[in-house]
């Protein structure tokens, strides 16, 4: 759904220029640096980027899940860590505040959260609870107005720069299901939080993730989203359903990057006497990656528009993210294929979105997770 279409380009247009003249220019020195500059992220929160998926009513642009791919289609042409850095605000970090937490936290933490001024972490992966999200270890046992919180969160995405943490925890450690977990709103400077060592990664480097350690941390009951026990799975579960479209989205995007790089290369590189584009075997990888990004596309545009259209979407979210981040992969590979012997050296950056979008088919639920949402919706319906 888009709300009003000139008020949307004029977005998409600021976006486009925004990649076109800051980001895409700094993303050697990011990759090299291991950091956004500051003046970047600046302009980030200045365009209102951390508030893209908050209502109006507490200073968000308030998009539509359809507006938000659109968005993110734009932004994403850039390297993926740059939306990375706004991506856990605007997403997962948020999002159960949103769906789940009660007015007055809502009315606490959007506006801030809005603006950039503060910024989100979504903490429920564990040392020893990934795709098993229902088996984490971490506790929160209330005691007086607090709850308790021991455990160690890990992989958390932008927890180094974190001022809250959506922090899933078992307030029933005799429950070892789904429904024993709660989940809260914790602040970053909480005493008790300490964080582990920056993750040395494959890719994505200027995006950071670490260890997060709660020894005793006391976190207001107030803080409990929703004010109620037992409901943090499933808040997790609806962020995550929303969080695949946009991650799809995010393939998509940088798919289209990888492959107007591979053209560009493919229209100038010669061999044999003629540039490489005008070889069959290679108008075949130029072809199926074109096809498949479109379809790609497709199916996040109409996940997109289901979830505005309020209809259940966890199939289709899943079925988008597993199909656009496998394609991702495939076009990269294609792309790295196609610049040869150049595809494998640092100095042309399709080597290092090659590494970075590995990591697409493995965060915000792996592939074979999504496989398994899929057909456990599939079988569930049928029943
Ligand atoms: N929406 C609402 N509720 C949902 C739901 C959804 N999409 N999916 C499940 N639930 C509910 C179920 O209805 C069930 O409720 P009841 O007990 O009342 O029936 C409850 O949640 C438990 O559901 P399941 O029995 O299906 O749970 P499960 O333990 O079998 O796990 C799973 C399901 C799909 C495997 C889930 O664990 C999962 O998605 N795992 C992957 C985790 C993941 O994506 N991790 C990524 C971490 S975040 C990240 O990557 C961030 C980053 O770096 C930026």
């Amino acid at each position: 759904m888009i709300r009003d279409q000139e008020i949307l380009n004029g977005l998409l247009d600021t976006i486009a220029r925004f990649v076109g003249e800051r980001l895409i220019p700094n993303e050697e020195q990011v990759a090299e640096t291991d950091e956004i500059p500051d003046d970047i992220v600046a302009d980030m929160k200045a365009m209102g980027l951390f508030g893209l998926t908050i209502p109006e009513a507490f200073g968000g642009l308030e998009l539509t899940m359809e507006e938000e791919v659109l968005v993110v289609f734009e932004l994403c042409r850039a390297s993926p860590v740059f939306r990375s850095m706004v991506g856990t605000t605007v997403g997962i970090g948020s999002q159960g505040i949103l769906f789940d937490g009660t007015p007055e936290q809502q009315e606490k933490y959007l506006p801030r959260l809005a603006t950039g001024e503060l910024t989100a972490s979504f903490a429920l992966t564990e040392p020893e609870a990934g795709s098993d999200a229902s088996s984490l270890r971490t506790t929160a046992i209330r005691e007086g107005d607090d709850y308790v919180v021991n455990g160690t969160k890990r992989f958390i995405t932008n927890a180094p720069h974190a001022s809250v943490f959506t922090l899933m925890a078992r307030t029933d450690p005799e429950d070892k299901s789904a429904s024993g977990i709660s989940a809260f709103i914790v602040d970053a400077q909480t005493p008790g939080i300490s964080f582990g060592k920056r993750d040395q990664k494959m890719g994505q480097k200027g995006a950071h993730t670490c260890d997060v350690i709660f020894e005793n941390v006391r976190v207001p009951a107030a803080n409990l989203i929703g004010g109620k026990e037992g409901q943090g799975f499933k808040t997790a579960m609806k962020v995550l359903d929303k969080g695949r479209i946009h991650i799809a989205a995010v393939c998509v995007a940088v798919a289209e990057r990888m492959l107007s790089m591979a053209l560009s290369y493919a229209m100038e590189r010669k061999q044999f006497g003629k540039s490489i584009a005008e070889f069959q075997l290679v108008q075949a990888m130029l072809a199926d990656s074109k096809a498949e990004i479109y379809a790609a596309r497709s199916m996040v545009l109409d996940a997109a528009r289901r979830r505005d259209a309020k209809l259940p979407v966890s199939t289709e979210a899943s079925c988008a993210k597993l199909f656009a981040s496998e394609m991702c992969g495939r076009v990269a590979d294609r792309a790295v294929q196609i610049f040869g012997g150049a595809g494998y050296m640092a100095e042309y950056s399709i080597e290092r979105f090659y590494r970075d979008v590995r990591l697409f088919r493995i965060y915000e639920g792996t592939t074979q997770i999504q496989q398994l949402v899929i057909a456990r919706n599939m079988i569930r319906e049928a029943k």
